[in-house]
């Protein structure tokens, strides 16, 4: 044999070997074969819930979407967010209507309105999905239960706190994320309740905000600038304080003024820190998702729920935050 067929011979040798592992290794691949990850979890999983806040990209509504998740998870359970980008009646209940028409397992949603809500409520949960209210409760609907903050008696707690840290002498400005939503008119109840026999505190002006920060931001200044007696305001939803809270610090360098937010984002206990909020009306929005997904499974597996449960409800304070907010669970 010539030295060149020689070479020839094991060059062939050499690539009829190379090829061989290919067609072993991709053989074995393909046999082995991973769906991906969306298809494995929607055949594992057991329902399919969606959950729908007023408004998708607000942090407070990040946090019960967390918890909520984190039930999933544990649970096999495939979780959908969506919503409203932001806050609006029309969206939300468009979104509500479209999950039901793809039959999904279960609804999580705000009671927002007894008039526009709960009429679609009923005829979803009439057609056999099982909807739970969250964080807001259409109290008179036919959803199967609530599960969130008892947002008159959190109106009532902030009203206490309020007259506890000004001595009873106050002149309120509140700002409310809605006039016609049915947490935020709690909520403003309560406060009014508490503070009813009070002399020396007065409610001097209300603004809505519609759940906007920019909105809370441009109605504290104006009402600061209308109502130059405010010393304190009220803020009846998670981004109000804050709102607040700027108006105060750039333009009010003279007279100290009282607020006292709603919720505790990372920015809520920025301002409590500094002291330009005194006080916040803490909720448990992660709790609220978590259980809502375990309420909701034991539904769907035919399991008799509380129609109501209250998560709990605090006033914190400047002396009441940790060192490092790290340490505090559900804060954003
Ligand atoms: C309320 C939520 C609301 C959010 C708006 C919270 O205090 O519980 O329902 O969407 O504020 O920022």
């Amino acid at each position: 044999m010539s030295r060149l067929s020689i070479t020839a011979y094991v060059v062939g040798i050499v690539c009829f070997i190379v090829s061989c592992s290919f067609a072993v290794f991709y053989g074995y691949k393909v046999v082995t074969h991973q769906l991906p990850t969306e298809e494995k979890e929607l055949n594992n999983d057991r329902y399919h819930f969606v959950l729908i806040p007023e408004e998708l990209d607000n942090d407070y509504w990040r946090l019960v979407e967390e918890g909520a998740r984190a039930a999933a998870k544990k649970y096999d359970v495939l979780l959908e967010y969506t919503g409203p980008r932001q806050a609006n009646f029309d969206d939300h209940l468009k979104t509500i209507e479209m999950s039901a028409a793809a039959k999904v397992d279960g609804i999580m949603t705000q009671g927002l309105s007894d008039e526009q809500f709960s009429p679609l409520i009923n005829r979803i949960v009439e057609k056999g999905i099982p909807v739970i209210t969250v964080d807001t409760d259409a109290a008179n609907s036919k959803r199967l239960a609530y599960i969130g903050t008892d947002n008159y008696y959190s109106g009532f707690l902030a009203g206490k706190a309020l007259i506890a840290d000004t001595n009873g002498q106050a002149n309120v400005a509140i700002i409310t994320g809605s006039f016609n939503k049915n947490h935020q008119r709690q909520r403003v109840q309560g406060f009014k309740d508490a503070i009813q026999s009070e002399k020396g505190i007065r409610i001097v002006a209300i603004e809505e905000s519609q759940i906007s920060r920019v909105r809370a931001f441009e109605k504290a200044y104006q009402i600061l600038q209308e109502h130059p007696e405010v010393t304190a305001f009220f803020g009846t939803s998670a981004l109000d304080g804050i709102g607040v809270a700027e108006v105060v610090e750039k333009f009010n360098k003279q007279k100290r003024i009282y607020i006292i937010g709603f919720d505790l984002l990372k920015e809520t206990q920025k301002y409590i820190r500094k002291g330009t909020i005194q006080a916040t009306v803490v909720q448990e929005p992660f709790e609220m998702g978590y259980r809502a997904v375990k309420m909701m499974i034991e539904l769907r597996e035919g399991k008799k729920v509380p129609s109501i449960i209250h998560t709990a409800t605090r006033i914190l304070r400047k002396n009441d935050l940790p060192p490092y907010m790290n340490n505090i669970k559900g804060v954003r």
